[in-house]
């Protein structure tokens, strides 16, 4: 489900709609959840479940061909199209209309040209304004490299060679590259049975690797290959720049191996994996992310990581005019350990000295608990805009009080600027994005 507030002329309009997805059609037609949900994939049962997924689609009673994702995980708006996006699916196209609902106008197959998955995490270049992506697939190839022209036409795939099925989420482009993550993190069904564990298994045998292709590459041989010894793991990267002294560098939330592994704690997956019935992540033997910094010097061939913060933060955000070049700040959601949830926001400051002035933060407060945050830069053009001027959205629910909130915080004070109260609850969720008036105007209305 997608949850929008258009905001015009002073008011705000909240609204909530399904995408209709072909699972949605689906489940809808039944009146029933059908198709499985990661977060289940657990344990003997887990497995059992996913085979039985399986063997319905052979039969043809559940409709596989239009994929079965729910397109809950990323937004990206690209060349007139809002893109609602999963990883394990195509884009669905969603319309803002001018009252501010959404209306889902099918999926984007770029003219039959995307034959892959399409991440959740597409980057548009904010100077050519190119789309990059990337699919990932249970089955080899396990990657698929696209890149969009700025009008809407997608090049000719790239398979990258991987070591595995590695669940990759997200990835990083640069002026001149694009910075592929081949970490060990697998997709391993036996690993619901062996471990009583996830369909995903954190293989502590093996090491992280960094892949990083000149971008208008037509095939992988170009791509240099960075590896740590240690295995961990990134769902999310804030950045990545070069440096202009042959490096290329990679700002990202990376979680670790868990030094003390006990039984019943639960390691750091997002709480929208699982159900409220499912008892813990066992085995997964991830610690919570931390802001990391990669350097990948391209003429030596060698790689340096810096850890840049002490607490625990993910969905890392930027001011996306600046994506693919150096920023300064990088504006995160702290993870608070017991609970998994959000108490407060984290904004860092990479030329800050000292880890006081590193990191500032603004706490939702009370029983509150937020997702995460958009960068929307202030619109006054009259003046060069600083890197910071601008403001951060956000959903947030009160827990105490069972209502939830839109906010909107000042991104160079870290103060709110206004909580606006919403009429029904918005759930914890994954990932934002914003769109501007023109480009609310410049939307197309049908899908060819
Ligand atoms: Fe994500």
């Amino acid at each position: 489900m997608l949850h929008a507030i258009r905001f015009k002329d002073g008011k705000a309009t909240y609204v909530s709609r399904y995408v209709q997805t072909s699972r949605y059609l689906q489940e809808h037609a039944y009146q029933a959840s059908q198709f499985f949900k990661y977060g289940d994939l657990l344990g003997s049962f887990g497995l059992f479940a996913y085979y039985l997924h399986l063997l319905r689609g052979e039969l043809g009673e559940l409709v596989m061909s239009y994929g079965f994702a729910n397109a809950d995980t990323g937004l990206i708006y690209h060349n007139g199209m809002l893109m609602a996006l999963q990883d394990f699916d195509k884009p669905y196209v969603i319309k803002v209309l001018e009252n501010g609902d959404l209306q889902t106008l099918g999926i984007n197959s770029y003219n039959n040209k995307l034959t892959s998955n399409f991440t959740p995490h597409a980057k548009k270049d904010p100077e050519t304004g190119e789309l990059f992506t990337f699919g990932s697939s249970i089955k080899a190839p396990y990657t698929i490299y696209n890149v969009v022209s700025k009008d809407g036409i997608m090049g000719d795939p790239v398979s990258i060679t991987t070591s595995g099925p590695s669940y990759m989420h997200d990835f990083g482009i640069t002026e001149n590259y694009v910075i592929f993550m081949d970490l060990p993190f697998n997709f391993d069904p036996e690993n619901m049975v062996t471990r009583n564990d996830w369909i995903y298994r954190f293989d502590t045998t093996k090491k992280s690797r960094f892949g990083v292709l000149p971008r208008y590459s037509k095939n992988e041989e170009g791509i240099k290959w960075f590896e740590f010894d240690e295995p961990f793991y990134i769902f999310h990267n804030a950045n990545a720049w070069e440096d202009g002294e042959g490096n290329a560098i990679l700002i990202s939330c990376v979680m670790k191996r868990e030094v003390e592994h006990i039984g019943h704690h639960m390691s750091f997956i997002p709480p929208m994996f699982y159900s409220a019935s499912t008892p813990g992540l066992k085995g997964t033997q991830l610690e919570f992310p931390q802001l990391f910094k990669f350097t990948f010097n391209m003429k030596t061939g060698k790689c340096y990581q810096e850890q840049l913060s002490t607490s625990f933060v993910d969905y890392p955000k930027v001011n996306e005019s600046h994506l693919g070049r150096k920023t300064r700040y990088i504006y995160t959601s702290k993870f608070d350990k017991l609970s998994s949830k959000i108490p407060s926001i984290v904004k860092f400051d990479l030329e800050g000295q000292g880890a006081k002035s590193l990191e500032s933060k603004l706490d939702y407060g009370g029983n509150t608990y937020g997702s995460e945050v958009v960068f929307v830069p202030s619109v006054q053009t009259d003046r060069p805009l600083e890197e910071d001027d601008g403001y951060l959205l956000s959903f947030a629910h009160d827990e105490h009080t069972d209502l939830s909130y839109a906010y909107v915080i000042s991104a160079q004070k870290m103060e709110t600027v206004a909580v606006i109260k919403l009429p029904s609850r918005v759930p914890y969720g994954f990932h934002a994005t914003y769109m501007t008036e023109r480009e609310i105007q410049g939307q197309i209305s049908n899908l060819a």
